[in-house]
């Protein structure tokens, strides 16, 4: 029996699964998309328990009760902290989670495709095949590009630049499974944005307060690179009042620190291929991830890349599940003998 005739028999549920390292979401057969920040907390003791009521919290919620939880980010740098119980608990409860927002019916068994960090696959895969084991009938773990090329259908000489929280990852298509060398993961992305717009912040405002997850919340209003008119402003307490501050040349800085390495990545793996190849993929730029959507960020690097001749950069139109939407995509076209059976 075929996966599809399967699913036509309603007793497998298939889900692709996007693991990122600051949301993860989920794309379900049966029509569900849903999504989550990648964050656990339990809850530190028996008070905390009893105030918040819950075992484990996820995403914003756990952030507004950080106080109380102990919070893992499992993810940071797209690697499961390897040797960390912890972490790898995490993971399982964000799949779990993801899993019964799904909402499977009673029964139902789970084929899941998980979509992780393209250089980290590896590692990844053991970690990603405990942490499911007790609800996942069936199980494949690709890489996040990979994923995300395939809900576009871009099969064939392309690259996909997945621009993410912890890293960005490239990946070029040409017409089989990509293998290690058609991938490539650097660090440059949304968290080193964040870590180089606080200290920007923190130095030319001294005396004000703020954290880093005020700084990621000005930089996902504000992001843009090379220029942009008016004004950008926040509120940020000193001594105790609020107070407006100028932030744009900041943000812009920040932003603008991620694309030397991007533009370096994008060539070097290009020219990899012969002449004509190159011609082609250059035509044929997708970027995905939550940083694909600083302004001007698409236009600067067609921009820098046509230099050396045409060149056309696209952004893919639902950054935040495109990845799950691949996985799940996969799922339902891969035959069995790619499938891990648990
Ligand atoms: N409007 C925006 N401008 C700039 N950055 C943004 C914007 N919206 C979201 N981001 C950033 O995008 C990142 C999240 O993107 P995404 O969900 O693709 O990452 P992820 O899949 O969790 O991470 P990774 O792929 O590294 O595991 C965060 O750093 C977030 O701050
Ligand atoms: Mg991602």
């Amino acid at each position: 029996m075929s996966q599809a005739d399967s699913q036509k028999k309603g007793d497998i549920l298939f889900v692709g699964i996007d693991l990122g390292t600051s949301r993860s979401s989920i794309s379900a057969s049966n029509g569900t998309r849903e999504w989550t920040e990648s964050f656990v907390g339990w809850p530190k003791d028996f008070i905390s328990q009893k105030i918040l009521g819950k075992a484990v919290l996820f995403g914003a919620d756990a952030l507004e009760h950080r106080l109380s939880l102990d919070l893992c980010r499992p993810l940071e740098h797209g690697v499961i902290k390897e040797g960390i119980e912890k972490s790898e608990d995490a993971v399982k409860e964000i799949i779990r989670h993801l899993i019964d927002l799904a909402k499977p019916a009673s029964g139902q068994k789970i084929h899941a495709v998980v979509g992780v960090p393209a250089d980290t696959l590896k590692v990844n895969k053991l970690a990603i095949r405990r942490a499911v084991t007790e609800f996942v009938q069936s199980l494949l773990v690709v890489s996040e590009p990979f994923a995300v090329a395939y809900s576009l259908d871009l099969l064939n000489n392309a690259l996909v630049i997945d621009i993410g929280a912890g890293t960005t990852d490239f990946c070029i298509m040409h017409g089989t499974i990509p293998s290690e060398e058609d991938q490539k993961t650097i660090l440059a992305a949304g968290d080193y944005i964040d870590d180089q717009l606080y200290s920007y912040l923190a130095e030319k405002y001294p005396n004000s307060r703020f954290n880093k997850n005020m700084v990621r919340q000005f930089k996902e209003e504000f992001s843009f690179v090379r220029e942009i008119p008016g004004d950008m402003q926040v509120e940020i307490p000193v001594g105790g009042k609020p107070v407006m501050h100028d932030i744009k040349n900041e943000v812009k800085r920040a932003c603008e620190s991620i694309l030397p390495a991007i533009v370096e990545t994008t060539t070097e793996m290009i020219a990899r291929f012969d002449p004509e190849f190159q011609i082609k993929i250059k035509n044929n730029i997708v970027l995905a991830g939550g940083g694909s959507l600083i302004r001007g960020l698409r236009e600067y690097l067609q921009d820098s890349l046509k230099e050396y001749g045409p060149c056309r950069v696209t952004s893919v139109e639902d950054p935040l599940f495109a990845g799950s939407d691949g996985a799940l995509k996969l799922a339902l076209d891969m035959p069995s003998k790619y499938w891990e059976q648990l």
